[in-house]
């Protein structure tokens, strides 16, 4: 029986356990959470919508991480977005301590699971997660690559005016300022990017997707973003799941590709059973290149603050 559990249930979980549960490719998603009932009623009203939909997988709410036992997959989505007044700091603490205490419980529980982390700072919980677990660091990856590169597309299909699904977009880095995206690796409507847009374009969308998250909190005033996000993280639950061996942008750790290691940043790599199996180490110019490298430095620092709490 295949079975992924979902930690959290606020505005990124529940919309993710939605998107796992209409997929239909495990029998189980388990929805944790602290609040009692959330979870709970919120499972009831996903099952009830099975009918409808047409889909056989069972979610179940809950607040004993004894439901969760056995889990394939574990995505954390447990932590809070930061709030007016909060200094990056105080997200990092307040999240690190709920990471923490999450990846405690799912070793107990799950200890051959595959963890996707969600949680912000996403570098830094990534990296945080992975220490707790002591699980391979091919077991512990993070979401950030997919929705960047999703919002990538989005802009370039835009500006472009080429069909959605003839765009492909490339972001590499860190979830954050030292977000790389990769002009190079980008296509719309099969041509090379650099051939459809004029670079003074090309820098507004890479600016624009840089900033993408913050501009989504701006217009919702309370939150961020989360259909972009849950569909990020569902297509990583399905190809681990499926063992499907799919190249995506994802945090991994690196192991000296692109002569980085020893930090967990954002790579292609490729996704099936036991999680990262291989980062695929792509042709970049060497601007990208050095983007990539400073990004890597820069993800290093911000781990260092981890130590600091
Ligand atoms: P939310 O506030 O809607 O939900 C968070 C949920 O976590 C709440 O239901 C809360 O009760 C629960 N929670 C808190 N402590 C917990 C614990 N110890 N165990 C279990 N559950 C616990 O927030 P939302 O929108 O779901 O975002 C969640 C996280 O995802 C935030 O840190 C946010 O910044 C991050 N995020 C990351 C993205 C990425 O690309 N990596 C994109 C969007 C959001
Ligand atoms: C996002 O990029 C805030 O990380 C969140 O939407």
């Amino acid at each position: 029986m295949s079975k992924v559990t979902v930690v959290g249930a606020g505005k990124y979980g529940s919309t993710t356990v939605q998107r796992i549960a209409e997929a239909d490719i495990v029998d189980e998603v388990v929805m944790i959470d602290i609040v009692e009932g959330l979870p709970q009623g919120l499972a009831l009203d996903m099952n009830q919508s099975r009918p409808v939909q047409r889909y056989r997988t069972k979610v179940l709410g809950t607040n004993d991480y004894a439901d969760t036992a056995g889990s394939d997959v574990v995505v954390i989505t447990a932590g809070l977005p930061r709030k007016p007044g909060m200094s990056r700091m105080d997200l990092l603490q307040v999240n690190a301590g709920i990471v923490k205490q999450v990846t405690q419980q799912i070793v107990a529980h799950s200890p051959d699971s595959v963890i996707v982390v969600v949680t912000n700072p996403l570098d830094q919980m990534t990296t945080l997660c992975a220490d707790i677990s002591g699980f391979p660091k091919s077991r512990v990856l993070g979401q950030a690559g997919m929705l960047d590169s999703a919002r990538f597309a989005h802009f370039i299909s835009e500006a472009a005016e080429v069909d959605i699904l003839d765009v492909e977009a490339v972001t590499l880095g860190s979830h954050g300022a030292t977000m790389v995206p990769v002009p190079s690796l980008c296509k719309a409507g099969g041509k090379p990017l650099v051939d459809v847009l004029d670079s003074e374009t090309i820098d507004e969308l890479v600016d624009r997707t840089r900033k993408g998250g913050a501009e989504i909190v701006g217009l919702l005033k309370t939150g961020s973003a989360y259909y972009a996000p849950s569909a990020a993280a569902a297509a990583m639950v399905d190809a681990i799941i499926t063992d499907a061996g799919t190249e995506m942008p994802v945090c991994a750790w690196m192991t000296g590709e692109y002569g980085i290691s020893d930090v967990y940043l954002g790579v292609i790599a490729k996704l099936g059973a036991g999680g990262v199996q291989e980062v695929v180490q792509k042709s970049l110019t060497d601007t990208e290149l050095a983007g990539l490298r400073e990004a890597a430095t820069a993800v290093k620092e911000k781990v260092e603050d981890l130590n600091a709490l």
